[in-house]
């Protein structure tokens, strides 16, 4: 049995997953996920100019996570 896919919410930055991991767009394009490291890092502030993949800008825009940001979703959540 594979161990489950691990993401960390890093604080007042990124979500980080091990490698190796697939990502697919809207459209079901994989994209081209840097393979030469074993962490990739996914922007959660929104600002990145290379999303869905963190680019340091949390960093210059001062963004803050909450804890709540990584509490599981509730019944009232969209
Ligand atoms: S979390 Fe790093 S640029 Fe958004």
């Amino acid at each position: 049995m594979e161990a489950p896919l691990v993401i960390r919410c890093r604080k007042d930055g990124p979500l980080v997953v091990e490698q190796p991991v697939t990502i697919v767009d809207h459209e079901g394009r994989v994209l081209d996920v840097p393979g030469d490291k074993p962490l990739v890092a996914l922007c959660r502030c929104g600002h990145s100019r290379k999303k869905p993949f963190c680019d340091g800008t949390h960093r210059v825009v001062g963004f803050r996570s909450e804890p709540a940001d990584c509490a599981p979703p509730t019944s009232a959540d969209p």
